[in-house]
C-alpha cells in the first residue's frame, strides 16, 4: 500500500485588491502600461495553453524537449528526497517530467491562476502518490513567502522556474528576484531556471504575432477582464495587438494599441487614450547564456550546468547556492 497524499491548498488571494490599484495608477502612468501577470484569469490561462501549441510559438515545445531530453542529468544533480517549489507552475506539463525523475520529498506548486492551481495539483497528486503537494496562489513577483514548509526544513531546496517567466521582469528586477530566490532556496539548495535565449528577430517576431491570432487574443482579454472585474468599459475592438522585438533591450515588447482617440472609464475615472497610443501589456527579455549566467552570478548563484536545444532557441540553467 503507497501512503496517498491530497494536495494542500493555500489561498493567499492574490491581486485582488491590488489589482484595481495597479490598473489605475498604470493607466495614469506616461506611457501607459500594465503588468502581465494579470493576463492569467481562467481564460488567459486557456489562451495562453494554446500559444503554447502554435507552430510559431516554440519556446514551450522546445523548453518540454529539453527537460524530456536531460532530465536524468538534471535529476542526478538535484539529488532525491528535495523539497521542489516552482514559482509560475501554470498546467504542469514540464513539472511531471521533473517529478518523475526527480521524486522528492515534497512539491510546492505556486502560481497567481488558482483554476490553472487546482487543476494541475490533483493530476501530479494522483500521478505521484508519494510526493506531499502544497499548491499555494499567491503573486510571487510580489513576495515569495511561502507558509507551510516547516516540516521540510532539513530538505534540499530546489526552486523551479521553467517557461522563460523571469523574462518578464527587466533584468535588474531579474536579479532581485534572483537574489530572493536564492535566500529562500538557502545554503546547500539550488535553482533551475528556463529561459528563452536571444536569436533571429524574425523567430521572434512570429512567435508573438501568430497567424492564428491567439497571442492578440491573450494580449485583448486583459481588457475584456478589466471590464469584468473592475466595472470598465473598455471596447477591445478599439484597440490592437502589437508586438515587436527590441534588439538593444534584447526584449519582445506587447502594447495594445488604441485604433482612435478615446476615453475610457475604469471604477469610475476616465482615461483618455490618443489615437495610435499604447499601453504596454509585456516585456519578454531574451538572454544568452553567458548575459544569464552573468545575471545569476550577480545574483549570487554559481552557474553549475546549462542545458540548450541544436538551434539554440531555448535554455535551462542549473544554478546553486
Ligand atoms: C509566459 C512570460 C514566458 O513571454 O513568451 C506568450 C508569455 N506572451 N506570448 C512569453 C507570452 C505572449 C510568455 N511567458
Amino acid at each position: 500500500m503507497s501512503i496517498s497524499h491530497s494536495p494542500t491548498f493555500v489561498d493567499l488571494h492574490p491581486a485582488a485588491d491590488r489589482f484595481l490599484d495597479d490598473v489605475l495608477s498604470g493607466l495614469a502612468s506616461n506611457p501607459k502600461s500594465l503588468s502581465p501577470k494579470y493576463f492569467y484569469d481562467a481564460r488567459g490561462s486557456v489562451l495562453f495553453e494554446a500559444i503554447c501549441e502554435l507552430p510559431e510559438y516554440y519556446p514551450t515545445r522546445t523548453e518540454l524537449a529539453l527537460m524530456r531530453g536531460h532530465v536524468a542529468a538534471m535529476a542526478a544533480s538535484l539529488g532525491p528526497d528535495c523539497l521542489l517549489i516552482e514559482f509560475g507552475s501554470g498546467a504542469g506539463i514540464k513539472t511531471e517530467v521533473l517529478l518523475q525523475a526527480m521524486r522528492p520529498a515534497a512539491y510546492v506548486a505556486v502560481d497567481i491562476s488558482s483554476d490553472a492551481l487546482h487543476a494541475a495539483a490533483d493530476r501530479h497528486a494522483a500521478r505521484f502518490p508519494g510526493v506531499a503537494m502544497i499548491a499555494v496562489c499567491a503573486d510571487y513577483m510580489q513576495s515569495l513567502e511561502i507558509p507551510g514548509l516547516s516540516p521540510y526544513a532539513t530538505s534540499r531546496r530546489v526552486i523551479y522556474f521553467p517557461g522563460s517567466t523571469i523574462g518578464n521582469l527587466t533584468p535588474e528586477e531579474a536579479r532581485s528576484f534572483l537574489r530572493d530566490a536564492r535566500l529562500l532556496a538557502g545554503p546547500g539548495g539550488a535553482m533551475l531556471v528556463g529561459v528563452d535565449l536571444k536569436k533571429d528577430p524574425a523567430v521572434l517576431h512570429a512567435a508573438y504575432n501568430d497567424s492564428q491570432g491567439v497571442t492578440a487574443a491573450f494580449n485583448l482579454n486583459l481588457l475584456t477582464r478589466i471590464n469584468r472585474e473592475l466595472g470598465a468599459d473598455f471596447d477591445p475592438a478599439q484597440f490592437c495587438h502589437v508586438a515587436f522585438y527590441d534588439a538593444a533591450a534584447g526584449r519582445i515588447e506587447m502594447h495594445l494599441e488604441s485604433r482612435c482617440a478615446q476615453t475610457v472609464s475604469v471604477a469610475g475615472c476616465r482615461f483618455v487614450f490618443a489615437a495610435g497610443e499604447r499601453l504596454h501589456t509585456e516585456n519578454s527579455c531574451k538572454y544568452s547564456i553567458d548575459e544569464f549566467r552573468q545575471l545569476a552570478q550577480s545574483a549570487g548563484f554559481r552557474a553549475r550546468e546549462v542545458w540548450s536545444d541544436p538551434q539554440q532557441y531555448f535554455a535551462v540553467h542549473l544554478l546553486e547556492i
